[in-house]
């Protein structure tokens, strides 16, 4: 049985509000009878600071678990094949739906999928227990992703160093810093407004363009705080399904988190520098496995304002005829 257009039409928007590296929104959709597929849109792509597609895949990755999040809220259950031609790398997958049963909450989680979004502003000082951090981790694991807390002083302390040396390199390429500047307040549709932005008067973050100074905003101060949990995402290679298995995994830990009011916060930059990204498998994750991404976790203070939502393309311009 076909799937509805108006249906596939409603999950490709819901699956839209999935978090993507500065907003860039590197997916494409096409719908064919009950199939709904996801293509990469290399347009889209940062190749100074991603040159391997690790966060572009990561994102589409997200946007994939949010389709089939959205899919399962309103009674269809997905079977999806991840890349599933070698000939054609931009076609990440295929998703085939049928009728299923919808899940216990479905206002609740299409609630959870609106609501969720990158909150930088600087989380209270409670500490996350560690239960909850490993729930969180349990629930990326579901994706057949690699994830684990860090808890461990002394590798708190490691990836934190990493980070600050991350920051300072990242500080000393130039060209990188321009091609990240070119998606913070860029208006439309696309890219991140200084809006969400905390504490960043316009002068502040256009003089340091980069990610929002070092991967971070003012309020923050420190890459990783000492109350932050901390979530590292990976797989046992650094190829582009273990990427698309860790965008889901974010997606189902970051829908988790929100649903539990927890906010998360990816923290891309350790991975991103590759000499960073080498030590911190060694001294963070003890050789483990290899780390995609980096999360932090943490409460916002009760009664704190919304943010404004970053925006997102029309359908129409995500959907290939
Ligand atoms: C792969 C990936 C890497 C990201 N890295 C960072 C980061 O290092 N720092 C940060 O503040 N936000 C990071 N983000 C969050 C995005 O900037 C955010 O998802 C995007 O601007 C859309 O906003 P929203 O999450 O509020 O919908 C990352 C998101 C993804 C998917």
């Amino acid at each position: 049985m076909s799937i509805p257009i108006t249906t596939a039409r409603r999950l490709i928007e819901l699956a839209c509000h999935a978090p993507s590296a500065h907003n860039t929104q590197p997916w494409l959709w096409q719908i064919d009878g009950d199939e709904i597929r996801l293509y990469a849109d290399r347009r889209r792509h940062l190749p100074l600071e991603d040159p391997d597609g690790r966060n572009l895949t990561i994102s589409c990755g997200a946007a994939l678990h949010h389709l089939q999040f959205a899919a399962r809220a309103l009674g269809w259950v997905s079977d999806v094949t991840l890349l599933p031609s070698a000939a054609e790398p931009n076609l990440l997958a295929v998703v085939r739906l049928e009728r299923g049963e919808p899940s216990p909450q479905p206002v609740n989680d299409l609630a959870a999928l609106r609501r969720r979004c990158t909150d930088r502003r600087r989380f209270t000082s409670w500490p996350v227990p560690p239960e909850v951090l490993d729930r969180l981790a349990e629930e990326a694991r579901e994706w057949d992703v690699r994830a684990t807390p860090v808890v461990d002083l002394v590798a708190r302390f490691r990836l934190e160093l990493l980070t600050s040396d991350a920051s300072a390199l990242r500080e000393l390429d130039e060209e990188a810093v321009q091609e990240q500047a070119l998606w913070v307040n860029r208006g439309g549709s696309e890219g991140v407004p200084l809006a969400v932005l905390p504490n960043s008067e316009a002068a502040d973050v256009l003089e340091r363009p980069g990610r929002f100074g070092p991967g971070l905003v003012p309020e923050t101060r420190a890459p990783v705080d000492g109350g932050d949990g901390v979530i590292v995402l990976g797989g046992v290679a650094d190829d582009p399904i273990g990427w698309l298995r860790t965008g889901a995994g974010l997606s189902a830990l970051w829908l988790r988190a929100t649903r539990d009011g927890l906010s998360v916060v990816p923290l891309s930059l350790p991975v991103e520098v590759e000499a960073t990204r080498a030590q911190m498998t060694e001294k963070v994750l003890e050789g483990a496995f290899v780390p995609h991404l980096a999360v932090r976790i943490g409460w916002q203070a009760i009664g704190r304002t919304g943010l404004p939502r970053t925006p997102r393309r029309g359908l129409d311009d995500v959907l290939i005829a």
